[in-house]
């Protein structure tokens, strides 16, 4: 009894924990802008679409976004919302330091939006709506998008530094970064799966190429020309190096090869519990797709502001003058 006790207040906590991150989530509803803007998912959808097909890695910049704003408080735009001299947001927090692209696609977004229905599609939908869509222009699964999200007043760059995992982090570190969020080892794997699109800056990888034992020996040699010790840190490689446009399940091919780019990534197959988990994903790329997706949908519940918490904001990148 002793000895279970902690573990089972430990769950209780965290199932507590997870139905307050999510609790919000059931304001939410597919067809949120049925009536008040109609032509809201067609116009993001036909923007995404020839952002992507002019640069496939626009895609990937879209995606991650997503990522960056719902991991920090919620999905509620915190990470587009530029600093001013009183306001520090998050995008010069490291994760997101010189590596955020695409907010000129959101603007360009926003701006028909707001011409077609003024006031109504939140900069948080947008985020979400222009993520799956970029998944599915590259080739990869496709999803209903639960929509009615609002737009926060505030950002936090200490929670985006503490949040956002980092590439240096140990399997241990990932699971543990993804189930306070309320994510299971397997769908932190399905969704690290992102990385099948999109490139990494050398900062960010450069430790695993003079460091690291679970390497590819001709991998890292090729990584070292356009990463040395001391060099450039935003050369650019990309992070399935087998098809790096197309949304497959490449990536964990990769892994069991020792192609990962980064650290964290190669955490996912190197003797732990989730090998299991990529050797299931490069064997049926159909459960790939679809614990991706599901896992997308998760992630767009986590703690949104809804009804009249928050505000629709004019600007993506600022808040609104009242
Ligand atoms: C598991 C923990 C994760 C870590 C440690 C991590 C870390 C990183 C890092 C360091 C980069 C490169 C940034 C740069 O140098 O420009 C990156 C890029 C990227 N990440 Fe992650 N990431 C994680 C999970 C995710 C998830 C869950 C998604 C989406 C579902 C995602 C999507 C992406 C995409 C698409 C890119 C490429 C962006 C571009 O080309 O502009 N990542 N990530
Ligand atoms: C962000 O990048 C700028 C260079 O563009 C650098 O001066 C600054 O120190 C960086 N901040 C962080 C937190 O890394």
């Amino acid at each position: 009894m002793a000895s279970s006790a902690p573990l089972c207040h430990f769950s209780l906590l965290l199932l507590i924990f997870n139905l307050l991150l999510g609790l919000n989530s059931a304001h939410l509803s597919m067809n949120f802008y049925s009536k008040t803007c109609p032509h809201a998912l067609s116009i993001i959808k036909t923007t995404v679409y020839n952002a992507v097909k002019l640069q496939p890695r626009m895609g990937a910049s879209l995606l991650r976004f997503h990522f960056h704003d719902c991991f920090v408080n919620g999905c509620d735009a915190s990470i587009l919302l530029e600093d001013t001299a009183t306001f520090i947001g998050e995008q010069t927090a490291a994760p997101n330091n010189n590596t955020l692209r695409g907010l000129n696609v959101v603007d360009d977004i926003k701006t028909q939006l707001e011409e077609s229905c003024a006031g109504v599609v939140s900069c948080a939908d947008i985020l979400t709506v222009a993520a799956r869509d970029s998944v599915v222009v590259l080739g990869g699964p496709t999803w209903n998008v639960l929509l009615g999200r609002r737009d926060s007043t505030t950002a936090s760059k200490d929670d985006a530094n503490t949040n956002l995992p980092a590439p240096d982090s140990s399997l241990d570190k990932l699971i543990s970064s993804f189930a306070i969020k309320g994510f299971t080892a397997r769908q932190m794997v399905a969704l690290s799966g992102g990385h099948t699109i999109g490139k990494a800056g050398c900062a960010t990888f450069r430790n695993r190429l003079y460091n690291d034992s679970i390497i590819d020996p001709s991998y890292a040699k090729w990584l070292q020309s356009i990463c040395p010790q001391s060099g450039d840190d935003r050369s650019l490689a990309p992070l399935d190096i087998t098809s790096p446009t197309s949304f497959d399940n490449s990536y964990f091919k990769n892994l069991q090869c020792k192609k990962g780019l980064l650290y964290s990534d190669q955490q996912l197959f190197s003797g732990g519990l989730t090998d299991s988990i990529v050797e299931k994903y490069v064997s049926h790329p159909a459960k790939f797709a679809k614990d991706f997706a599901k896992a997308m949908v998760k992630m767009s519940k986590l703690s949104p502001l809804t009804r009249t918490n928050g505000e629709i904001r004019k600007d993506c990148k600022k808040i609104n003058y009242y």
